[in-house]
């Protein structure tokens, strides 16, 4: 098949899908001295039309590096090696620079743990809402960008719009900052928001007002958001789908509902352990032991394995590949091939059919 034709049967498949982003098996690393540090390694997920997408994982999985990779914001020495990143069909890795810089401006926007990485500390937060809206929309004259500028901070919860475009963002409090850079990602009217930790630096009530505020956006705008998280807590009651982050890989990804109730993956169940939750209350938090992996040096097996308790032999040196538990819920952890082995020893159909799925 000729090359446009492939590009025309993703774009066509996408559409049927109601699909508006799919990574493939995504590779990112960054060139330092001390190495080849490889950030990403195989990330794959799809986000559909309209959805919300949450991503979580401890600090250095590659949550950033991913969000990253699709905005195409990577720092100099790093690099996307491999995979795909389809806007709708479009792999956006091929775009030229012009078309990279839409995408950025119109397509996908993207906001950050600490919102003064956003702002221009020396510009009015109603400059820098007018130069958004006049670069990437048709509120092109400065009174119809001031007006939709005034709209934007209304609908995001600034109280007093008018005089607040008048302020500097120094003068803000941390969420009304962050609120503001909220209103500049939404300004383009995107298909994509990405939110990186966007809470993270904000005062619980603050935060939970925060992501109220992006569900009710993301309903009445009909925007996907991927949300980037180190909390499970704060995505339980928000995503349509979760992706668990480890050492750069995927190890589970389901609904909130899998993965609170139906964790596969060991990591997973670390991470339900290490927080809150309804089912352990009256239990001791227990903190995943060991540290996180050296990227710098990845482990041949499974990256979790070091850590793991219940690790196999196989787990030192193959990775798992992803295996469908029931109904969309994926999850990549030898424990749960052998689990399949054994169902099967035990007569059970399913372990029967995983069993051929994993030798396929
Ligand atoms: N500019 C860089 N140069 C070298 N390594 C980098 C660079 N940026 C990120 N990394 C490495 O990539 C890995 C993934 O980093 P990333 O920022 O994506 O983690 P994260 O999951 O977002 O963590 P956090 O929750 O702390 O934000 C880490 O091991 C990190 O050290
Ligand atoms: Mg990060």
């Amino acid at each position: 098949m000729a090359i446009t034709d492939t590009a025309v049967v993703e774009k066509v498949k996408a559409n049927e899908e109601n699909l508006v982003l799919q990574v493939k098996d995504l590779h990112t690393s960054f060139f330092t001295d001390s190495g080849e540090v490889q950030a990403v390694n195989g990330v794959s997920f799809n986000l559909g039309k309209g959805k919300i997408l949450g991503v979580v994982g401890e600090s250095g999985s590659g949550k950033s590096v991913t969000a990253y990779s699709i905005m195409q914001i990577l720092a100099e020495t790093g690099r996307v090696v491999g995979g795909e990143i389809l806007y709708k069909g479009e792999n956006i890795l091929k775009y030229d620079k012009k078309q990279m810089d839409d995408f950025r401006g119109d397509k996908c926007s993207i906001i950050f743990q600490d919102p003064m990485t956003s702002l221009n500390p020396t510009f009015t937060i109603g400059w820098q809402l007018r130069e958004a809206l006049r670069l990437h929309t048709k509120y092109k004259t400065k009174q119809a960008a001031n007006e939709r500028s005034i709209e934007l901070l209304k609908m995001v919860g600034v109280n007093e719009p008018e005089a607040r475009i008048k302020q500097y963002p120094f003068e803000l409090s941390g969420g009304m900052r962050q609120r503001v850079m909220i209103a500049m990602a939404l300004a383009c009217e995107p298909d994509i928001l990405i939110a990186d930790e966007p809470t993270t630096a904000l005062d619980v009530t603050i935060q939970a007002q925060i992501l109220e505020l992006m569900k009710d956006l993301q309903k009445q705008l009909g925007m996907a958001i991927i949300l980037v998280t180190h909390d499970l807590g704060v995505i339980a009651s928000m995503c349509d789908e979760i992706i668990v982050m480890y050492g750069g890989r995927v190890c589970e990804r389901g609904t909130a509902d899998d993965i609170f109730y139906r964790p596969c993956h060991e990591y997973t169940k670390g991470l339900l352990r290490s927080i809150p939750n309804v089912s352990n209350m009256k239990e001791k938090l227990i903190p995943i032991g060991g540290t996180p992996i050296n990227m710098l040096a990845m482990p041949k097996g499974c990256a979790f394995c070091p850590r793991c308790d219940n690790a196999l032999k196989i787990c030192l040196t193959e990775k798992p590949d992803e295996m469908e538990m029931p109904d969309g819920h994926y999850a990549a952890c030898w424990l749960n091939v052998k689990k399949a082995y054994e169902e099967e020893a035990a007569g059970n159909e399913r372990g029967t059919r995983v069993h051929e799925e994993v030798n396929a």
